[in-house]
């Protein structure tokens, strides 16, 4: 079998996109609500809009949106709405479908994947010694301290929690007798080296392993036993670990099978509250949630409930978080996950809290999580009382700030009245202030959707195809199996064919040089098309953005015999100018040029360049 994408055969790769019928699997997501020809029209999944400019096509099987202008067909659609790589599109396609995806046969994969294998065979190995290190008699002081903060043997053993002694080649002896190479060692993120040695990276720690969602050991965090500095030291990123993309518990809290997951900071929340019976819970891991983690999230729950330490920094980093939430929904509406915040009194983190009132009271505060403007009226409110007294300038410059984010007029009204109550003015003065603050994106918006119903009204196919695609990207389309029947008496009639030559140096040359050898002995769709458009930029867009909209704008019935004739005039007009170009070089060379056999050839050249060249005007004349 030959080589597809991400090793995934061409072959099962053509099964899948067959099988995946663009209209049903997009119409898992959006509702078609108007049809014109062979195109479906819908609300964008991707972009807020009232009117529908999302558009999908039965024959060609791609979509577009005229509004957002994303287009592709149904992998791409897949990437975009589940935020997955293509591999994984292509996959979670499979799986739709009931295609069966063979192992990868791709040299490199298989390469990266046998890394992978190992750091994870690395990682394992380290917290079988861990756990022994814990268990022996190294580790009576972490134990003794993880009993001082209540934590019990099975809670230990269900975490997996060990301990690295205070060794400085404890674990990189273990591992080398373990057979280990030292480039998996070196990779496996467990070590630093110094002039050229290499050293434990955690010693005299508490340790805690960090799953993946699917329960695979990636990485480790280390506590200091007690106080000192820096409480935890962390993996770094390594082939298997991105802090960015994983959240810590994810793994138990997912299979708690909830439809709400709280996301707290830290590993000893965490594990508190899985003791106490709040098994739904998984960290952040002292960051803001970053865009990753909630896509996470959004897989695997219909509601986050953020349930950050109440300190200063903790309160900033819920913050944060929600900024990203508010951004994250201008750009897709297609996010359903419901967000609150919850927040305990005093100062406390989730641990403090739980250990000290239970399990109940914890699940009140959480059921009495805010919505998230509620949150930020309360934090702006809180945030200006720090100083001892109510400051009530800075109390005005963050509310304006946060309700900015909200574009709902309606949400945003309803905390305005809240703000209002705490300041003592009328809603309307609050809302004038926060529309100053928003004006301008605002405005943006006003300009956004006023061009979006212009649009509207010259969708397909008023608009001439040549007005909105490039002479080559028509040749293109010229070639799609829709005409496969009319291809070969295309040629025929016109006695020329397009030529990878043709097209232009770049993307378009890429391009076609992978698709037009697909004409001579099979038939070529958008499917072919846009997989050979993949990461290629086309007129500063993605390429399958920039094609899809030609597509889509093309109503083969009807522009067909257009189509056919402006075909051979746009490969007459680039070959035009390719050779007017070669024409005028051969020229300044020999201009430049001695007498001789070189200039002969040269000569030679120039008059077959001329001779093409009259022979390309007269065709254009009669076509
Ligand atoms: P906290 O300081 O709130 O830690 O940091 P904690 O989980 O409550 O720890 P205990 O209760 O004192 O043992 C929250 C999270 O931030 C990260 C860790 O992931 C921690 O769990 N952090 C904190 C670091 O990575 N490095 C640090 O030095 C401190
Ligand atoms: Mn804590």
């Amino acid at each position: 079998m030959s080589n597809g994408r991400g090793g995934i055969p061409n072959e099962v790769v053509e099964e899948i996109l067959s099988r995946s019928d663009i209209v049903s699997i997009v119409g898992q997501y959006v509702q078609f609500t108007k049809s014109s020809g062979q195109n479906q029209f819908g609300l964008c999944p991707f972009h807020s809009e009232d009117t529908p400019s999302f558009s999908v096509s039965t024959n060609k099987q791609i979509y577009y949106c005229f509004g957002c202008h994303k287009g592709g067909n149904v992998v791409n659609f897949i990437m975009e709405v589940e935020h997955l790589s293509y591999v994984e599109a292509l996959k979670f396609l499979a799986e739709k479908v009931g295609v069966k995806v063979p192992e990868p046969d791709d040299d490199n994969y298989r390469r990266e994947e046998y890394q992978r294998k190992r750091i994870k065979e690395v990682l394992l190995e380290a917290a079988r010694y861990y756990y022994a290190c814990f268990r022996s008699d190294k580790g009576r002081e972490a134990k003794a301290y993880l009993t001082k903060r209540q934590i019990s043997p099975q809670t230990a053993t269900k975490f997996g929690l060990g301990y690295a002694p205070n060794e400085w080649n404890g674990l990189y002896n273990h591992l080398v007798s373990k057979k280990f190479t030292q480039n998996e060692i070196a990779k496996s993120g467990l070590f630093i080296t110094k002039n050229g040695k290499t050293y434990d990276l955690f010693r005299g720690r508490l340790m805690f392993p960090i799953f993946n969602a699917m329960g695979e050991l990636i990485a480790f965090g280390g506590r200091i036993i007690g106080d000192g500095q820096p409480k935890y030291v962390n993996s770094p990123e390594s082939p298997v670990y991105s802090k960015q993309r994983n959240l810590y518990a994810l793994n138990f809290a997912k299979s708690a099978k909830m439809k709400q997951i709280i996301v707290v900071e830290g590993y000893m929340d965490v594990i508190s509250m899985h003791q106490a019976g709040v098994t739904n819970a998984v960290a952040s891991l002292g960051t803001a949630l970053t865009e990753r983690q909630l896509d996470l999230l959004e897989r695997y729950c219909e509601e986050v409930v953020l349930f950050y330490d109440s300190d200063r920094a903790g309160q900033n980093a819920a913050i944060r978080g929600l900024k990203m939430l508010f951004d994250r929904k201008k750009k897709h509406t297609g996010m359903t996950t419901k967000v609150r915040v919850a927040k305990v009194p005093n100062g406390k983190d989730p641990d403090e809290f739980i250990r000290e009132f239970g399990k109940d009271k914890f699940a009140e505060v959480v059921a009495n999580a805010m919505p998230v403007l509620d949150y930020l009226v309360e934090s702006a409110r809180l945030q200006s009382m720090e100083s001892g007294s109510f400051d009530s300038v800075l109390f005005q410059q963050l509310i304006s700030t946060y309700l900015s984010w909200e574009d709902n007029m309606i949400l945003r009204e309803r905390a305005a009245n809240q703000a209002a109550q705490i300041l003592g003015v009328s809603t309307a003065s609050v809302m004038a202030e926060v529309g100053k603050l928003s004006v301008k994106s605002h405005t943006d918006a006003v300009i956004r959707s006023r061009k979006e119903v212009e649009r509207q009204d010259t969708i397909l196919p008023e608009k001439k195809i040549g007005e909105t695609a490039s002479p080559e990207e028509i040749v293109l389309m010229c070639l799609l199996s829709e005409l496969k029947e009319s291809y070969p008496a295309f040629v025929e009639k016109y006695k020329d064919k397009p030529l990878v030559t043709d097209f232009s140096m770049g993307t378009m040359r890429t391009i076609a040089t992978e698709v037009l050898p697909i004409l001579e002995t099979g038939t070529l769709d958008a499917n072919r098309l846009l997989l050979a458009c993949e990461n290629l930029i086309l007129n500063r867009r993605a390429a399958k953005d920039t094609i899809s909209e030609a597509l889509l704008r093309v109503e083969y019935g009807k522009d067909l015999d257009e189509l056919m004739r402006n075909t051979l005039n746009y490969l007459y007009l680039v070959r035009l100018s390719v050779y007017t170009k070669q024409k005028d070089e051969l020229a300044k060379r020999l201009d430049a040029m001695p007498d001789g056999d070189d200039r002969v050839a040269t000569e030679n050249a120039f008059r077959q360049t001329l001779e093409y060249l009259q022979f390309l005007k007269r065709k254009m004349r009669k076509t």
